[in-house]
């Protein structure tokens, strides 16, 4: 057995004290499968309901009528979980240690604290005309008040749309008009890593698209006082508008499955799905999820390192752990500044108990050496989570060592914007460490492997990971387009939700993902169409086709490379290179920059005129002994002139 193959028990201290041992596990397990609604109806007492449900688990994957509901009876308000319900017995107990990109500058605010802020912005809110049902925008830096902005909608029934303060004005003016926001949220600028984004120069850019008039309102957070424009009428300060309102406002009791947020993500056709998650069956799971799988317990620190602009933020910096009434580190600049030692520093700052970070950023210290580690002890540590791509064996091993010490269970959870929450994850006092292995479902996750024609694999097996009943974290809908939603993950296999990952299962029943099988790309654990890429690109004068494929990078995961055929009349040179990189990264944002373009006088496709990716991602991961049968192409003779020109050369 090579070392990567190791196994790391459960510690047994561990599992005397955690909420989950092995035992209970499998019992619970059982359970929610086999009686979700004795095993829901139990959990939904974690939260605090104006009417608790009767009703608890209604859904139907069949493709003909995909309809998703829990706890459909039952009425709750969000933010009145998240804060009002704490603060009898943790008033004064930190909600949010905010650590800002300078080491030097922090702030801790209380739940009584961020109680009365929501309460405010709230009421201001709904002075601005907005009510349940109606969305609001956010293009936020890492700073309480995006947290503060997506409790304020909760409270009054508002749904939220957080948008990536990494995108651009184009892609934040698409999200804007497809979610018809009359108020948007943001900041001067942002701060990472030393340097500024001007966020409201951005939204002020975005406004000027088409579609965009339905914006009445921008309130602008004061982050650094640079220098921004003003539209008088439309923009107001955040603090100015909040420090005006009462900080009476009621929690407004909503349906279990009223709207609690959009957020967009990227699939791999057409523009970004606005996925919807609920008040409900959403809050619920992120709140069992962030207890049971990081064993939270009262006075834990926990730290999750993510952008409240994915999934992650939303469901693990915001909801679950204000749910549980936990201790939320919210970190605004980035692993590497001012020096690769900062997580470690954090930790030991603020007594971090539970980290909670991607495999990219692990990767990126880690070609940095351990040393960079030696200006912190990291003792308060006591479990660790990574999220957003497969964990390679030695990035698993140099984060265990290197950075918990050799003591800190890690919990590789895997799931998806759509879940909600985690799916397939390790618990710490239940589940024995595979690295690089997401292990064993959650309660009331069946997953299953299926081959492409759909048939179930039993045993150990590779294929496509498919889940076969509901959750209650799981997205409802796309907003705006239920056929969307059905097409896309519904109607690959009958009856299934279809994840658009592949897996292995091993001989003892542990999952282990292996990456998307569809036109995704994984950077840095953000989530990229292809086709978006590729669109993007055609738009320029000078490119008559262009097909974008991932190959592997060591600490991004993925990079985006790029094959791009030039209009007849169009000069090859390195200037258009560069220039066609800043044209992407100025459409999409910086996280959709191509690391290569490649020109292709041709691609390779089908007789019937499809570019076959297949090639191409082996082309491009200079995999060309293995290039299979390209008999079918409609030119054999373009693959040659790829290869030869190919960037990555061993
Ligand atoms: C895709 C979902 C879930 C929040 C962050 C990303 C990949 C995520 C893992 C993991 C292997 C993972 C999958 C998935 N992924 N976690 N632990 N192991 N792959 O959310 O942007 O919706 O992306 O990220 O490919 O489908 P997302």
């Amino acid at each position: 057995m090579s070392e990567h193959q190791r196994l790391y028990p459960v510690d047994a201290s561990l599992a005397a004290s955690a909420w989950v041992d092995a035992d209970r596990y499998r019992e619970l397990y059982r359970q929610s499968v086999e009686d979700p609604d004795t095993f829901w109806r139990e959990q939904a007492k974690r939260l605090d309901w104006d009417r608790f449900p009767d009703t608890i688990k209604n859904t139907s994957f069949a493709s003909r009528n995909v309809d998703i509901r829990w706890f459909e009876d039952g009425e709750l308000n969000v933010a009145y979980n998240c804060l009002d319900r704490h603060l009898e017995r943790r008033g004064d107990q930190p909600a949010i240690i905010w650590e800002g990109d300078d080491p030097d500058q922090h702030k801790i605010i209380t739940y009584r604290e961020l109680h009365q802020r929501v309460s405010q912005l709230a009421n201001a809110l709904s002075a601005l005309g907005i009510g349940k049902g109606d969305t609001v925008t956010l293009y936020m830096p890492m700073v309480p008040e995006a947290a503060m902005a997506m409790l304020a909608c909760a409270r009054i029934g508002a749904v939220h749309s957080v948008v990536f303060g990494g995108f651009s004005p184009d892609a934040l003016a698409g999200r804007i008009v497809d979610s018809r926001s009359r108020v948007v949220i943001t900041a001067d600028e942002s701060v990472r890593g030393g340097k500024q984004v001007p966020l409201k120069d951005n939204v002020d850019a975005a406004l000027t698209r088409e579609g965009t008039d339905v914006v009445e309102t921008v309130l602008v957070v004061k982050r650094t006082s640079g220098e921004i424009e003003w539209q008088d009428g439309r923009d107001r300060w955040f603090d100015e508008v909040v420090d005006a309102a009462s900080s009476e406002c009621p929690a407004v009791a909503m349906n279990a499955e009223d709207p609690l947020f959009i957020l967009y993500t990227s699939g791999s056709t057409g523009t970004p799905k606005g996925l919807k998650h609920t008040s409900g069956g959403y809050l619920l799971y992120a709140a069992l999820t962030h207890e049971t799988v990081f064993d939270y317990h009262p006075g834990d620190v926990y730290w999750c390192a993510a952008d409240v602009g994915w999934i992650t933020g939303h469901s693990y910096i915001v909801y679950g752990p204000l749910a549980n009434g936990a201790t939320t580190l919210m970190f605004e600049g980035v692993p590497t500044y001012p020096d690769h030692g900062r997580i470690g520093k954090i930790v030991d700052k603020h007594n971090v108990a539970i980290l909670y970070t991607s495999p990219t950023a692990i990767r990126a210290l880690m070609a940095h050496g351990e040393h960079i580690m030696d200006s912190s002890q990291r003792d308060s540590l006591k479990v660790l989570g990574t999220v957003g791509e497969p964990i390679n064996p030695e990035a698993w091993e140099w984060f265990y060592r290197v950075v918990g010490n050799s003591r800190c269970p890690i919990m590789d959870t895997w799931w998806q914007t759509e879940t909600g929450g985690h799916m397939i994850t390790p618990l710490p006092g239940a589940t024995d460490l595979k690295p690089g292995c997401a292990t064993q479902p959650f309660f009331g996750v069946q997953p299953a492997v299926v081959d492409n024609d759909g048939h179930r694999l039993e045993g150990a097996t590779d294929g496509n990971l498919v889940i076969l009943d509901s959750w209650p974290g799981q997205a409802r809908s796309i907003w705006n387009n239920h056929e969307r939603f059905v097409q896309t993950y519904f109607s690959t296999y009958e009856g299934v939700y279809f994840t658009g990952d592949g897996c292995r299962r091993d001989e003892q029943g542990d999952y282990w993902i292996t990456g998307r099988i569809d036109d995704v790309l994984n950077v840095s654990g953000h989530r990229m169409g292809t086709a978006e890429i590729e669109s993007s690109l055609v738009a320029h004068e000078s490119v008559a086709e262009a097909a974008v494929v991932g190959y592997p990078h060591d600490i991004k995961g993925q990079g985006i490379y790029v094959y791009v055929t030039l209009n007849d009349d169009v000069e090859p040179t390195d200037e258009l290179k560069q220039a066609l990189k800043q044209w992407v990264r100025k459409d999409i944002g910086p996280i959709a920059t191509p690391d290569f373009i490649q020109w292709a006088p041709g691609m390779p496709k089908t007789r019937s005129g499809k570019i076959m990716r297949r090639i191409l991602r082996k082309i491009a991961a200079n995999e060309t002994d293995g290039l299979g049968d390209t008999s079918t192409l409609a030119d054999p003779s373009v693959v040659e002139d790829l290869i030869e020109n190919r960037h990555i050369k061993s």
